[in-house]
């Protein structure tokens, strides 16, 4: 009887071994713990678009263009503002002129790296990001054709949009400049980065200690892993709502908008006091206040924070995970937070730890954005 169970548990952890080989490198690496932190790898680039310095320019001066907003009042550049970190500074985000947005203004530095788009992970290429960005009734709000029609009409872009594309400007090309130039919105001068690199002076003692934290007693690596500090996945960690969805019509509004043009029905989101997160997307109940893990560079200068900006600073981020997480009313609540049990010091380290995650601030001056033209009529004989 004994040896009979020996042999199956032989035979079970012989299937396992070569499910694992077989499965390939991946399996073997997520059996063994989460991937370790490392240094940027280069930013990746599709092979039909690379970095050409007049592609970049162009995509530069769109995203700095509020031509690209339906009134002509906001450009990308007003809700990811180079001096506030590439986001919009607030909690949540300002929204299209007569409206209100319902989620964190996100930054787009590195966004390059990730392989899916927003907080739930909505967009599958940055093409399509920049797309919702434009078309959204909470961001931009303007139709393709009024967009293709505006840029024909400014002679600098007819003429760059010949140069990088050899064709007249398009929506869809457009898309792609802008993509490309947020592929050089690149952080990766950190303290950390440089540690990653070889440079064993670049982390303080006391940053040092942090690390230790993050990957050990405090366990966030087990969610903030690899290169880029995120494992893309999406968690509920019981973050506070935020009261504007009580306080503020606009929100109201806008979230109601967002839910019913994912199409569900007055039944569910009118009794939504928060954000349901990915749920809206995949409509799986079990990914009911779920976000994606969110990359961990150049978070010095993206305050707030969350995909509701309720913490302002990091020693109120570290607070809720020491806590183990707050509130969850959707019953989703990963058991990866719990109370960590953090002295004062051990919580000093850790953001010291958060803050080598920074470098220098990327600033970026405005572009001024090249005036309309008056296009010549071809002269028609008979119509
Ligand atoms: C009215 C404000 C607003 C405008 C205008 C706006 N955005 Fe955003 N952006 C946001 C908000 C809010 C989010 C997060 C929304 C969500 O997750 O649902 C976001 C998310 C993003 C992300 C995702 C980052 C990530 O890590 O996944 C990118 C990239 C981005 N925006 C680029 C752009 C570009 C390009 C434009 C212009 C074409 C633009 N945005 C215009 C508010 C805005
Ligand atoms: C279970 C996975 C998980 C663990 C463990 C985890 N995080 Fe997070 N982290 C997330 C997710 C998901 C978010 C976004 C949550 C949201 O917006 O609702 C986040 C957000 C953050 C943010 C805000 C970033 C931004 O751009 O707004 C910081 C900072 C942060 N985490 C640091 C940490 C630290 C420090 C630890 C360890 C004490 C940790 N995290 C542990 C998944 C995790």
């Amino acid at each position: 009887m004994r040896k009979k169970h020996i042999y199956s548990a032989l035979a079970v952890s012989i299937a396992a071994i070569s499910i694992a080989l077989l499965g390939g490198k991946l399996e073997v690496l997520s059996a063994s713990g989460p991937e370790p932190l490392a240094a940027l790898p280069e930013v990746p680039v599709p092979k039909d678009a690379p970095l050409t310095k007049d592609r970049v320019a162009l995509g530069k001066h769109l995203f700095f263009d509020a031509r690209l907003s339906g009134d002509g009042s906001i450009s990308c550049a007003d809700c990811h503002e180079p001096k506030r970190g590439w986001g919009d500074g607030a909690d949540l985000s300002r929204g299209y002129p007569g409206t209100v947005h319902w989620r964190n203004s996100q930054t787009i530095v590195n966004a390059a790296f990730m392989k899916a788009w927003f907080w739930t992970s909505s967009a599958s290429t940055m093409e399509k990001q920049a797309h919702s960005a434009i078309n959204g009734s909470l961001a931009g709000n303007l139709k393709p054709v009024l967009a293709e029609e505006r840029m024909k009409q400014i002679p600098v872009y007819v003429k760059l949009f010949a140069k990088v594309y050899g064709k007249a400007p398009s929506y869809d090309l457009a898309l792609s400049a802008i993509s490309a130039y947020e592929r050089t919105i690149i952080a990766k001068d950190s303290p950390f980065d440089k540690y990653m690199g070889g440079d064993k002076k670049a982390l303080s003692t006391k940053q040092l200690r942090g690390k230790a934290l993050f990957e050990g007693k405090a366990s966030c690596i087990a969610c903030h892993s690899g290169p880029l500090l995120s494992d893309q996945e999406h968690y509920n960690l019981g973050v506070p709502k935020n009261s504007a969805f009580e306080e503020n019509p606009q929100r109201q509004i806008a979230m109601r908008e967002r839910m019913r043009s994912s199409g569900f029905s007055e039944d569910v989101y009118l009794k939504l006091d928060r954000d349901p997160g990915r749920f809206r997307a995949t409509k799986n109940k079990a990914d009911l206040g779920k976000f994606r893990t969110p990359p961990l560079r150049y978070t010095k200068y993206t305050a707030p924070y969350m995909h509701n900006g309720v913490f302002f600073t990091f020693e109120e981020v570290v607070d809720f995970y020491n806590a183990g997480g707050r509130d969850d009313p959707f019953g989703t609540k990963t058991k990866k937070v719990k109370p960590l049990g953090l002295t004062n010091s051990e919580k000093s380290d850790l953001v010291a730890f958060l803050e080598s995650l920074s470098g220098s601030e990327i600033l970026v001056e405005r572009p001024k954005s090249p005036p309309y033209g008056l296009l010549k009529f071809p002269m028609v004989n008979q119509w």
